[in-house]
């Protein structure tokens, strides 16, 4: 039985997304901050394998179902009981990832991911999505100055794929109009942050 709210954040790399969800988590201290793909133990492990940048030769269809069985198992053991539990959990990404990264932009297509991924998530879908969207020039420029954050396998693909990545979640938005909900990344952060506030007490409150 679900009772709490289940709210996803989503975006190309780069968006300012971890940055601006913790900022919401001080700001909803009662919320639950969590991560994919990790957030508990197994899913971390999946995740070392998946970014792990020796891993060149990773099959996209493996990388897909990686991702669901990360998502599998953080939602039943993590966010299910949170949500049952009446908590509101913020969570930096999602299914709306899978569909704009291994669905779009490595060509599995978005209802082929969609459709594994359903196995994993059996209608578990976000209340609400907040898409941080940026100019994928823009977000690797982030990246490359933000000394301290991990590079991962998918933060080396070239410029096209990161173009995919947006032209995905830009689908993900037609397709979700109800559920997503977008915010103009590219600003200063506490600029993003009170727009993401605002979508969010409208929501929530
Ligand atoms: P993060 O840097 O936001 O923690 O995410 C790790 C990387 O994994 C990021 O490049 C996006 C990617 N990703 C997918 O490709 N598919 C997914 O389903 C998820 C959750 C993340």
């Amino acid at each position: 039985m679900k009772s709490g709210f289940f709210i996803t954040f989503e975006g190309p790399d780069g968006a300012g997304k971890t940055t601006i969800i913790s900022m919401v988590a001080k700001e909803l201290n009662e919320a639950l901050l969590t991560r994919e793909p990790g957030g508990i133990d197994i899913a971390e492990q999946i995740r070392r394998v998946i970014l792990d940048k020796e891993n060149t030769s990773m099959d996209p269809r493996t990388e897909a179902l990686l991702y669901a069985a990360a998502r599998r198992q953080h939602l039943v053991e993590k966010v299910m009981p949170a949500i049952e539990d009446g908590k509101v959990v913020l969570c930096d990404r999602f299914v709306d990832s899978s569909l704009a990264y291994q669905g779009h932009a490595r060509g599995l297509g978005i209802d082929e991911v969609f459709t594994i991924n359903q196995f994993a998530i059996e209608q578990m879908m976000p209340d609400l999505t907040i898409y941080f969207d940026i100019e994928p020039e823009l977000g690797l420029q982030r990246i490359n100055k933000n000394k301290g954050r991990e590079v991962n396998r998918l933060d080396l693909e070239n410029l096209e794929f990161h173009h995919k990545v947006r032209e995905g979640y830009h689908l993900l938005m037609k397709r979700f109009p109800d559920r997503i909900v977008r915010i103009d990344a590219s600003g200063e952060v506490n600029d993003v942050f009170s727009k993401t506030m605002e979508v969010l007490k409208a929501k929530l409150f």
